[in-house]
């Protein structure tokens, strides 16, 4: 289910509506001269014109570090200003407030910035997306961009009343490998695909506030919707939690692409000894490994297929093709900063962003169905999860109390042919329902 997008006002440093290419004024906007009701006033007015765009970065943990950094040399932008609550508390940032590069909370940098980047744990994304949005600031939320599709919807209706940008952080759609994935699907150089098979396996980083489905697994899915170009129709998910007390750590995911004939499977894990980030598209002719962990051959085609045997004399039913494998070359630039400057892009002119809020809705639709997977061990319909109902157990913190270890210990529940094990991810459901 997708929201209606309707095109957000330009980008303005003087105030006024929308900013030609060459810097001269289209009209007037409320949102960058804005007042809002506390009663602040932005800075915005008066600002030369072609001043450029001041990007607020609210989080600057491991991955909001990273894109204040990108921000800053991103053609277009001014300045990017670091907005955290512990920012004395962060290593090379604490002189940042002395200098006006940096504040302890969103409220009080509203008045000097135009857009904002979201990258504070999922469960606070609305909320502090909303507070910039409803104060006239373009905004980019970090994946996921909510912990529940209402959270997301809301975002959506906001940025639309409020004339803004709103852009999710699907950094992999940005991604030029992933982009050579999908021109290898579309072009039909695999022949027809058969599946998607996705995993993104690490030593941690262990989440506070979500599952290792919201955290990870945004990014498989949306580069599945974008290889696919398409959203799945149903999801089933089999999750276990061995370390962590609540939260499962371990999960499968798989996804049925009914229209078009193509499942995509997803293993992702907080709990396993190797770095491990591969797609592999396999289809009748070809198969192609996208391996995000080699920057040297990020895309391998390999000239492999099973046939079946036509020959009647031959014992085996299928013959096998082994062919070359190559490794093209995929014109690479830092996804973050290509997704950056695609948002001072849209800023500028007024369009809707690749990843935009109805992209970001469709995956965490898509999240929030695997977590009702998980809690009823059954599969489950995309429009099961369209409407407007509370967030499911799983998707919001659970109180302290609920954070006690299960009876059951950890589990070993996989997906299995035979039907999963179940144990710890109907305990996890109980405890935090
Ligand atoms: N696109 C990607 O590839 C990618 C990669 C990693 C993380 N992420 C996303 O980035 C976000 C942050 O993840 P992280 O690993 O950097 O977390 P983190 O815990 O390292 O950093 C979060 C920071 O946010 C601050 N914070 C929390 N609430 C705040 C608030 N209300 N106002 C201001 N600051 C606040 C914290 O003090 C902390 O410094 C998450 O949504 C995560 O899913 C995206």
């Amino acid at each position: 289910m997708h929201t209606e997008y309707s095109a957000p006002k330009r980008f303005s440093s003087t105030g006024t509506n929308a900013m030609r290419g060459d810097g001269t004024k289209m009209g007037a906007d409320r949102s960058q001269s804005y007042q809002d009701d506390r009663g602040l006033t932005g800075e915005s007015v008066g600002r030369p014109a072609g001043a450029g765009i001041r990007i607020g970065v609210v989080g600057v943990g491991y991955w909001g570090s990273k894109q204040l950094r990108v921000m800053q040399s991103t053609p277009g932008v001014a300045r990017a200003v670091a907005i955290d609550a512990r920012l004395p508390l962060l290593s090379g940032m604490g002189h940042l407030l002395a200098n006006g590069g940096g504040y302890t909370s969103l409220r009080a940098a509203l008045p000097h910035i135009d857009a904002v980047v979201v990258a504070t744990p999922p469960a606070s994304h609305v909320e502090v997306a909303l507070e910039a949005i409803r104060a006239g600031k373009h905004v980019l939320v970090e994946k996921p961009m909510a912990t529940s599709p209402a959270g997301a919807r809301q975002l959506i209706d906001a940025a639309r009343a409020a004339g803004v940008t709103l852009m999710t952080g699907h950094t992999f759609e940005y991604n030029g490998a992933v982009t050579m994935l999908r021109e290898l699907v579309e072009s039909q150089e695999l022949g027809d695909l058969y599946y998607l098979d996705s995993a993104r396996l690490n030593l941690g980083l262990y989440q506070s506030d979500v599952n290792v489905v919201s955290d990870l697994a945004p990014h498989d899915i949306s580069i599945a919707n974008y290889v696919l170009g398409s959203t799945p129709t149903s999801v089933r998910a089999w999750g276990s939690h061995h370390v962590d007390p609540v939260f499962e750590d371990v999960a499968h995911l798989e996804l049925d692409y009914a229209d078009i004939g193509v499942g995509a499977h997803i293993h992702v894990s907080w709990l396993d000894p190797r770095k491990v980030r591969l797609v592999t598209a396999v289809g009748s002719k070809k198969m192609a490994v996208f391996d995000d962990t080699d920057a040297a051959e990020r895309i391998r085609v390999h000239d492999k297929a099973v046939l079946p045997n036509t020959d009647r004399r031959s014992p085996s039913r299928f013959s096998y093709h082994q062919g070359a494998i190559t490794s093209p070359v995929v014109p690479f630039e830092e996804p973050l900063a290509v997704q950056a400057r695609h948002f001072i892009e849209c800023m500028r002119t007024g369009t809707a962003p690749r990843t935009d809020g109805a992209n970001g809705l469709a995956v965490v639709e898509v999240i929030e169905a695997a977590q009702l997977s998980l809690a009823q061990d059954r599969r489950v319909l995309l429009e099961e999860v369209a409407g407007d109902g509370p967030p499911l157990p799983g998707l919001v913190p659970a109180p302290p109390s609920a954070a006690a270890p299960s009876a059951a210990g950890p589990s070993t529940a996989a997906p299995s042919a035979a039907g999963p094990a179940v144990t710890a991810t109907a305990v996890t459901a109980t405890v935090r329902a």
